[in-house]
């Protein structure tokens, strides 16, 4: 008898673009020059949109086509200006003060897509969020730092694997967001 085909770890994120990216792992060496903890990788700096979690690989499909129906979705950019500590999880992150309203769109269109696939999402509001450290200790001051503009110009589908150095983050899929 075949083997179950596994089930894929899925969330769908905001990817930066490389020079985001160094900014981001530059402020994450910062955050953890106060916070202590450990780091995310600078492959994985990401900003989650939609945490899917384990999808059976006959429901892959479906939230590709989640993505497909997106519609009139506009580019946007974001300032992070932002570093924060959650006392509850200890996960240091960075983030736009002020939300836009664009991401919340994204956010809010993309729940409604997956719920007409049939996923079920955290019921908690967004929280536009890049975790930068984990098991951090939050009694400490955040840095200063300069804020940076975060262009978002497309949206990704992510797939998450364990690998014995943690966890491996591959794209299988990808949106455009119009110009
Ligand atoms: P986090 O960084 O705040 O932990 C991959 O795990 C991504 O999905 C991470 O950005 C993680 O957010 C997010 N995520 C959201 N809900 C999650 C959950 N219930 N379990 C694991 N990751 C979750």
């Amino acid at each position: 008898m075949a083997a179950e085909p596994r089930a894929r770890r899925l969330f769908f994120a905001i990817w930066p673009d490389d020079a985001t990216r160094e900014r981001l792992a530059a402020l994450s060496g910062a955050a953890h020059a106060a916070f202590g903890g450990r780091r995310t990788p600078a492959d994985n700096l990401h900003m989650t949109l939609a945490f899917l979690g384990d999808v059976p690989a006959a429901r892959m499909a479906c939230a590709v086509r989640a993505g497909d129906r997106l519609y009139r979705l506009p580019a946007l950019s974001m300032s992070i200006d932002q570093v924060r500590c959650w006392r509850h999880n200890r996960i240091v992150w960075c983030g736009p003060a002020v939300f836009p309203a664009a991401l919340g769109g994204i956010a809010e269109q993309l729940g409604q897509r997956l719920a007409e696939e049939g996923f079920r999402l955290d019921a908690r509001p967004f929280a536009a969020h890049a975790t930068l450290l984990r098991n951090a200790d939050c009694s400490r001051a955040a840095p200063a730092f300069d804020a940076f503009e975060w262009k978002v110009n497309r949206i990704v589908l992510v797939e998450s694997s364990l690998a014995a150095a943690g966890a491996r983050y591959a794209i299988v899929g990808r949106w455009p967001l119009a110009q």
